[in-house]
């Protein structure tokens, strides 16, 4: 079980293969968003020995309890992770790369609709993550929320609609809900070949460690630094930072530096960084970047701030 995102940016074997590095003699990849108390991944995945899944949800005691589920079924070519879902589909799922996308009744939010994981701004990452003839799959019991979702789907081009397949088991949810003869809605699609994605990929592969250097940095410019230092916001690229605390170790010039990174859309991602007294910036050590694709790009954005500040 995967429980912070730091297991897996600390993992310099994921950060080279990606999931193929935690699943070495799987093809395919499934992914279910919002697996709850794993009835469905304990089901689906004994049945499907020679593929890989992945089933998230952000809530402990939820997930340790479909980790039950899972053992108790064998279903060890299955891995549950506590994390969002839209941060692994955008940092953790390389384009073209998924079999089957999962979502059986995610919470609805009638009040506030824009937080529902379905959105139309949502549609192209999940297509995007799907290999050409992957499939989508989404359940709900909620009539506004799967009306929505048909309606959404079928006018989008990135999917075309399939028949739902045979699936035996009743998740949580659904017990729940048959029980209160509430409605049920299938929806199956498929990801066509499509011009703006290929029809496969394959996780880019990251490099584990990686710092960047100040120039002409010395101790007596951390100290400047740390005094000079107040909390402030910068966008960078499609990511707003905060550079939102500093510290001095007690025996040395190293810096820590507290940094927010979000994305629209995105929960708010909270890690420190050093800043060593020869001028190397890093993340600290147990603390990552999960921004992949831009992370040393970032740092280096993060890098020219700090001379800026120093140099105030
Ligand atoms: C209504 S439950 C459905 C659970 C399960 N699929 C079932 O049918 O029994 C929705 C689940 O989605 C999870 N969830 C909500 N937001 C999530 C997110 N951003 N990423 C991953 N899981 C999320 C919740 O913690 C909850 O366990």
């Amino acid at each position: 079980m995967i429980n912070d995102l730091n297991q897996l940016l600390d993992n310099p074997d994921f950060l080279a293969q990606g999931w193929q590095a935690l699943f070495p003699d799987k093809q395919s990849l499934n992914l279910e968003i919002g697996t709850g108390y794993g009835h469905f991944l304990a089901w689906l995945a004994p049945r499907h020995p020679d593929q890989a899944f992945i089933g998230l949800d952000i809530v402990s005691k939820v997930i340790s309890r479909a980790q039950r589920r899972l053992d108790q079924a064998g279903a060890d070519n299955a891995l549950l992770a506590k994390l969002d879902a839209q941060l692994t589909l955008n940092e953790l799922v390389a384009p073209s790369t998924l079999d089957h996308l999962y979502i059986l009744f995610p919470d609805p939010w009638p009040k506030n609709i824009r937080r529902r994981s379905l959105r139309e701004d949502t549609l192209p990452l999940f297509a995007s993550r799907l290999k050409a003839g992957g499939k989508f799959l989404f359940v709900s019991d909620d009539p506004d929320y799967a009306r929505d979702a048909r309606e959404l789907l079928d006018a989008s081009p990135l999917f075309q609609a399939t028949d739902f397949p045979a699936i035996e088991v009743r998740t949580k949810y659904e017990q729940k809900w048959l029980a209160q003869d509430k409605t049920i809605t299938r929806l199956a699609y498929i990801r066509p070949t499509l011009p703006q994605y290929p029809d496969t990929g394959s996780w880019p592969s990251y490099p584990h460690n990686f710092k960047v250097q100040l120039p002409d940095w010395s101790a007596a410019k951390n100290v400047e630094l740390f005094s000079r230092f107040v909390p402030a916001l910068r966008s960078y690229a499609d990511l707003t930072m905060k550079l939102h605390a500093c510290y001095r170790a007690s025996f040395s010039q190293t810096l820590r530096l507290k940094l927010i990174l979000a994305r629209q859309g995105s929960l708010a991602h909270h890690t420190w960084i050093e800043l060593s007294d020869d001028g190397q910036l890093a993340p600290a050590a147990g603390n990552s970047v999960p921004f992949l694709q831009q992370r040393e790009a970032l740092l280096q954005a993060v890098a020219d701030w700090l001379v800026e500040i120093q140099s105030l």
